[in-house]
């Protein structure tokens, strides 16, 4: 009995840690509190497609969609996550999809107007380069990114809230 709950502890603790593999964040939720402030300081509305780089559960994504967006993305590396918060959004079926990648790897959406993120210093140090590299093909011509914890090394927060800062890109 005691190996069996060791074995379940260990493969949550390496579910959990995924994100870290690939550099990014282990799975640490944004309170529902602080996700309404991150969706109020981009002013989403129902034209934005929010995207969320890293997006664990899909909390974010449902709030969002809750606040009538257009469609929300989610890139999610964990495939547990992947698959639970496939399950938790499916009320909005049609309106949102979540894939499992690493973002790094893999384009934007074109019509992109929101980007929400929750991730390490590490990933804040490498997200500038890869969201100009997005730019070309993006239509939207100022994507608002909301980065909860962490801020963009060089670049000037347009507006706060709480610990959340909005760019323009
Ligand atoms: C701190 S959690 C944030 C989850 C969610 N966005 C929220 O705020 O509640 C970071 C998430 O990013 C995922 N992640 C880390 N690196 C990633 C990558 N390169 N591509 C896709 N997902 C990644 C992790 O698996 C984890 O679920």
């Amino acid at each position: 009995m005691v190996v069996l709950w060791l074995v379940l502890g260990i493969l949550i603790i390496v579910a959990i840690g995924i994100g870290v593999l690939f550099g990014g964040a282990p799975f640490v939720p944004t309170r529902r509190a602080w996700i309404k402030q991150a969706l109020d300081l981009s002013r989403i509305g129902k034209d934005d497609v929010i995207v969320d780089l890293g997006s664990g559960n899909g909390a974010v994504l449902g709030l969002a969609l809750e606040r009538g967006v257009k469609y929300a993305v989610g890139y999610e590396i964990n495939p547990g996550l992947a698959f639970w918060s496939r399950l938790h959004l499916r009320r909005f079926r049609g309106r949102f999809s979540i894939r499992m990648t690493d973002f790094f790897r893999s384009d934007l959406p074109p019509d992109t107007t929101v980007i929400y993120m929750f991730q390490t210093s590490g990933v804040m140090r490498r997200i500038k380069p890869y969201l100009l590299s997005q730019k070309s093909h993006l239509r939207c011509k100022r994507v608002r990114v909301v980065c909860f914890g962490f801020s963009i090394p060089g670049e000037a927060v347009v507006r706060a809230l709480g610990g959340m800062n909005l760019y323009e890109f």
